[in-house]
């Protein structure tokens, strides 16, 4: 039996979900803008599915676009901060007209946010600052990104749970900070209060409480395939803060957004949102639970060899699990390919290649125990007999090498 411990990788679409998708595929295949029947049917299921996403980290339905997945929310908002910054300083008066807009963001992020940021700094359309996470908490200090302010800010980015260590960054305190800085270098008409607020939630739904009232951030990042859903996302924006589009098209999504709407993905998104709203409490005791087992199996196992990177627990996702194995000349990559019924990474799947996580060594592991460190994640339906059996996996192969 093979034990499949990599849900921040992906997570298979919830039943409920596969029979909302077939049934909408068979039978309401209309065009959501025509305006007979079938048409006017299957707008109704994407204002549905809008609702429910909405009513999943609470925003209003009309605060949600749909869109392809993180990828796409994440650079529609940089591409968005960019073009407001420079509508802007078509005004003259506010003193911005010879300046270039400066992002803020963590050097934690994921590609989708770090890549297009890096293009625009290579490409000296704008200034970014990466700002370190701690090396001793793996979480971003508010004072560093508050100190990496300056009058041309246009956005900060940072995203809510990391995606390889699991640590819940803390945006939720970003605004109230801002709003508390009385400093006259930010006064005027760009004050701190315009710069936008984005966070990249894609890996904290479905395992914490998201709410983006709680958060006060203009943009959030909503990704379906990470908590049961399908392959599309969405992108929450707040009615106050601006938005424009990267494609152009037909109008859909009220132009945001345009082509024709994924009818019956948007109508799984809406199924997905719709459980975590019933039962994130629940999901969140099995995933606790489920690696605190984890946990113990691995250091019942390998007794002096196991180093857990995250020791607070209260700071970090309920289901994810960065371990090193700490045995001489193996790396977490080589005992994955040994342990081949093991379904698990050595950091995000889009980087699987041999290099240690540049992630893992910016949240303070040093690079030998980020190379024989494995991500471990757990889902909603795991079980202690899986854990236990992935945990003899690792022991075998472990023996099978000659390590042990
Ligand atoms: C934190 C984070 N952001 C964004 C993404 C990208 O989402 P998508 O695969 O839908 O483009 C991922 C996916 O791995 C992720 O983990």
């Amino acid at each position: 039996m093979s034990v499949y411990l990599d849900y921040n990788a992906t997570t298979p679409v919830d039943v409920k979900v596969q029979e909302i998708i077939c049934s909408v595929i068979k039978n309401v295949w209309g065009n959501p803008s025509s305006s007979y029947d079938l048409g006017k049917k299957a707008k109704s299921i994407v204002e549905t599915a809008r609702k429910k996403v909405a009513e999943m980290i609470g925003s209003l339905p009309g605060e949600i676009l749909f869109t392809s997945g993180g990828t796409e929310s994440n650079n529609m908002v940089i591409s968005t901060a960019i073009q407001y910054f420079h509508t802007k300083a078509r005004n003259v008066t506010n003193g911005l007209k010879e300046e270039k807009p400066h992002i803020i963001t963590t050097n934690i992020e994921h590609d989708s946010v770090k890549l297009p940021l890096e293009k625009l700094f290579e490409e000296g359309k704008a200034d970014v600052t990466f700002v370190p996470v701690s090396k001793i908490t793996g979480a971003v200090e508010i004072d560093d990104i508050i100190n990496s302010i300056r009058p041309n800010t246009c956005l900060i980015t940072v995203m809510l749970a990391n995606n390889e260590t699991g640590i819940i960054q803390p945006v939720s305190t970003l605004r109230s900070k801002l709003k508390s800085i009385k400093d006259s270098k930010f006064h005027g008409e760009h004050s701190l209060n315009s710069i936008l607020l984005h966070t990249d939630a894609a890996q904290a739904i479905g395992k914490i409480e998201v709410d983006v009232q709680d958060l006060d951030v203009d943009y959030l990042t909503v990704v379906g395939h990470k908590f049961y859903g399908p392959r599309i996302g969405a992108l929450y924006f707040k009615n106050s803060a601006p938005l424009f589009p990267i494609f152009y098209g037909g109008g859909q999504e009220r132009n945001y957004r345009p082509g024709t709407e994924n009818t019956c993905m948007i109508a799984g998104l809406g199924k997905a949102a719709e459980l975590v709203s019933s039962n994130l409490k629940e999901y969140n005791k099995h995933m606790t639970a489920m690696s605190c087992h984890l946990k113990e199996c691995l250091e019942t196992t390998f007794p002096k060899h196991c180093i857990f990177h995250i020791k607070d627990n209260n700071n970090k996702l309920p289901n994810t699990v960065s371990v090193a194995l700490d045995y001489d000349k193996v790396t977490g990559s080589v005992l994955l390919s040994e342990a081949k019924k093991i379904c698990a990474s050595t950091g995000a799947a889009c980087h699987s290649g041999g290099k240690p996580s540049s992630i893992l060594i910016a949240s303070g592991i040093s690079c030998e125990l980020a190379s024989k460190t494995l991500r471990l994640s757990v889902g909603r339906e795991t079980t202690e007999k899986e854990i236990e059996t992935a945990v003899a996996y690792l022991d075998t192969a472990l023996k099978n090498l000659g390590i042990k």
